[in-house]
Formats: C-alpha cells, sequence, structure tokens
C-alpha cells in the first residue's frame, strides 16, 4: 500500500475527543444537527477522488459516467422534495450558494435589499464586512420593535424608494415563520427578483413544518447541513429561467470542482428528508422548541418577539440578570456541557462579540429523541448555570446531570 501503515494517532485521538463530546453534552447550537451514518458513508467514500469540474453530461474530464448518476440523483431528489423547477447542488456552503445567485442575477453595484445582521439577518445578504455588502449596494431592512417581527410596511418603503434588483428573505437568527406571500407582493409591485435563503429551516419546510418559499421566490437557497440533516454544504433551487444563469455562475463563475463526495451525502439526506419519519421529526423540533421557550420564560428569561414558530428561540438576558452578558452566558454554559452561541438581540447596546443575548436551537437534541419532558429539564440546567455562572460547584454538578440526561439519549447507538 502507499500510504502511510500506522495509524495517525494524534488526529484519530482529536476526532475521539470531539466524539465524546457530541456525546455527553447537549448541542444546541440552532445550525448544527446530527447527520446519519449513511450520510457520512457517502461523505467518506472514493467519490472524494474524482474531478468533475461542469455538470452531468458536460464534464472537462473523462470518467464521470458513475458520477454523472449520483449529481442527478441528488438534482432529481431535491427538486422531488421541494417541487422545484430547477436544481444546483454543487454549492460548497451556503455562503456560496448565495454569492452563486448574486453572481447569477445581479450586477457588481446593483441594489438589493436584506434582513439588517442585528435583527437576525446573515453576513452574505449585504453586511458590510461581507463580500456581498463589497460589491453589491444592500439596504437592509429590520423588525417592528414592537413585536419584534419582520417590518413589512419598511421592507415595502425601502423597496419602493430603492427599486432593488433582488429582495433577500430568511435570517439566521429569527424565531418566527416569514411568509413569502407579501415579500412575493412587494417585489412584484417594485419589479425585483426574490430570493429566499432557507439554511435555516430547509428541513422545516421539507418535513411540512414551515411554509414553504418555494412557489413565491425566484430562487431559494439553503444549507443541507442544518434542519435538513444532511452533510456540510449548500443547494440553489430556482425557477426554470433562472437554472442556465446559476449553473454558469457556481462553474465557471464561483467554484472549481465540485465536492462529488459531498453531493453524494446530500443525495442519501434528500431521500431520508422525504420520509414519514422525517416530517415526524420536523414536527418534534417545533414542539420542542415551543416547549423550551415556554419552560425558559418560566425562569424570567425573555424571549425575542415572545417565542417561536421554528426550530430556535433567542433569549434576552437582560430580563434575567442585567449584567450577564451572551459571551459569559456561553462559556459557563459551555463548561457545564450545554453548547449553544451568544447571539445579538434587536438593538443589542453590546458589541456582536459580547452581546446580550442567546440563540437555542432544538434540531440536535430532537434527533437524538428528546422531547418535551427534556426541553424543561434543559431549561432548569440552564437557569442554574445561569443563575451564578462563577460557580463552579454548581457548574461541575451541572454537568454531571447532562452527561446523565445525553446517556439515556446515545446519538448513534
Ligand atoms: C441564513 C443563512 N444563510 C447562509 C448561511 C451560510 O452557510 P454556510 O455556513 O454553509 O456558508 C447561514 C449559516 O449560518 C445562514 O444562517
Amino acid at each position: 500500500m502507499p500510504w502511510p501503515s500506522d495509524r495517525d494517532t494524534e488526529l484519530f485521538a482529536a476526532i475521539d475527543r470531539e466524539v465524546e463530546r457530541q456525546n455527553t453534552g447537549l448541542q444546541l447550537i440552532a445550525s448544527e444537527n446530527f447527520t446519519s451514518p449513511q450520510v457520512m458513508e457517502a461523505v467518506g467514500s472514493v467519490l472524494t477522488n474524482k474531478y468533475s469540474e461542469g455538470y452531468p453530461g458536460k464534464r472537462y474530464y473523462g470518467g464521470n459516467e458513475v458520477v454523472d448518476e449520483i449529481e442527478d440523483l441528488a438534482r432529481e431528489r431535491v427538486k422531488q422534495l421541494f417541487g422545484a423547477e430547477a436544481a444546483n447542488v454543487q454549492p460548497h456552503s451556503g455562503a456560496n450558494a448565495n454569492l452563486g445567485v448574486y453572481l447569477a442575477l445581479l450586477e457588481p453595484g446593483d441594489t438589493g435589499l436584506g434582513l439588517s445582521l442585528d435583527h437576525g439577518g446573515h453576513l452574505t445578504h449585504g453586511s458590510p464586512v461581507n463580500i456581498s455588502g463589497r460589491y453589491y449596494d444592500f439596504v437592509s431592512y429590520g423588525l417592528t420593535p414592537s413585536d419584534e417581527r419582520i417590518d413589512l410596511d419598511q421592507l415595502r418603503s425601502l423597496a419602493l424608494e430603492h427599486r432593488p434588483k433582488l429582495i433577500v428573505a430568511g435570517a439566521t437568527a429569527y424565531p418566527r415563520a416569514i411568509d413569502p406571500a407579501p415579500i412575493r407582493e412587494i417585489c412584484d409591485e417594485v419589479g425585483a427578483l426574490f430570493m429566499f435563503d432557507a439554511a435555516h429551516i430547509a428541513g422545516l419546510i421539507a418535513g411540512g413544518a414551515h411554509p414553504s418559499p418555494v412557489p413565491y421566490a425566484d430562487v431559494v437557497t439553503f444549507t443541507t447541513h442544518k434542519t435538513l440533516r444532511g452533510p456540510r454544504g449548500g443547494c440553489i433551487l430556482s425557477r426554470a429561467e433562472h437554472a442556465a444563469a446559476i449553473d454558469k455562475a457556481m462553474f465557471p463563475g464561483l467554484q472549481g470542482g465540485p465536492l462529488e463526495h459531498v453531493i453524494a451525502g446530500k443525495a442519501v439526506a434528500f431521500r431520508e428528508a422525504m420520509t414519514p419519519e422525517f416530517r415526524d421529526y420536523a414536527g418534534a423540533i417545533v414542539s420542542n422548541a415551543a416547549a423550551l421557550a415556554e419552560a425558559l420564560a418560566g425562569h424570567g428569561f425573555r424571549l425575542v418577539s415572545g417565542g417561536t414558530d421554528n426550530h430556535l428561540l433567542l433569549m434576552d438576558l437582560r430580563s434575567f440578570s442585567e449584567e450577564l452578558t451572551g459571551k459569559e452566558a456561553q462559556v459557563a454554559l459551555d463548561a457545564a456541557g450545554i453548547t449553544l452561541n451568544k447571539n445579538t438581540v434587536p438593538d443589542d447596546p453590546r458589541s456582536p462579540f459580547v452581546t446580550s443575548g442567546l440563540r437555542v436551537g432544538t434540531p440536535s437534541v430532537t434527533t437524538q429523541g428528546m422531547r418535551e419532558p427534556e426541553m424543561a429539564e434543559i431549561a432548569d440546567l440552564m437557569a442554574r448555570v445561569l443563575r451564578d455562572p462563577a460557580d463552579e460547584a454548581e457548574l461541575a454538578a451541572v454537568r454531571s446531570d447532562v452527561r446523565t440526561l445525553c446517556e439515556k439519549f446515545p446519538v448513534y447507538g
């Protein structure tokens, strides 16, 4: 064999430690999940060896008969899953999927509208630190202060004022359902294209737990690794009229050789998402988030918008403690085996590195099989940590209780 025969113990010991971390702690990061063994088998396959620049039937290199079949399978499955006219499964990530759409549909300097980062939008929706904000002229819309939901009146008046070529909906930290119908109406009124970034909620849409933007939007982008529970990657669905431009933008416009091992993993995940079990799973993600929200509110945490319709909730820590920052809370919870991320709340006076809030998501714990009773338990564990994050004895006690809880719900058997 041409490869070293000794095991890379340094690297694999680190992976073993990560397995241990994932198995024994609560994974509450809203954008993470536990993907299936079959998805991992596909991602770990010999497909990683193959160069396949181009698209099925139109590749630059030979030897792509099998890869063509696999990529076609992924495309057909995802079109069926979401009822879409066209699909591109090559984006290496959600960020690349969004960039591919901009490259396909916009010229540098064109105007777009996106939800502002500090109201829950994503960096790729026009943030000045991201290429989307540097190459395109994005204007931000926000939430209505009173109910912390997307301000459609503001969105409409900004659209009338700026006449964007593209309106982007979708979010990274927004706990409510996004109704695509009124946004389509605004797009039609001002002659804008409509892109819906469903990165977070793709699994909820596939499982019927969130309204589908596909009938309304010109383009729907998403990541395959969040609620959809597939491998790390991106995908673009579009109306047939945009398909050629999007394909050309992804390759040769933006990326090189596609990651066909990941595309195979996406194909597996799309099939899994068509099952009745996945519908139950998507419903359980949402009911778990609602139960967790209620239990956390019972402990005195204010929730942005008063609750959740989807897989995540945003805790505003200031109602619990004026001094406690998201940063301190994240560190203390991590020490107790509860992993989540600090997050700004709307109009947060603290910086994004400090924040006044936490984002909490239920996709991973729902995959493990946890349900409402465990959500109440998780809220209790979090409150115990946050009452006094400096109490190391309590942190250690919670760490032990977290481990006991997780042992009852082993992820991979
Ligand atoms: C709404 C939204 N779009 C795009 C992305 C980018 O996805 P990726 O991290 O795969 O580039 C994210 C990631 O969190 C997201 O939340």
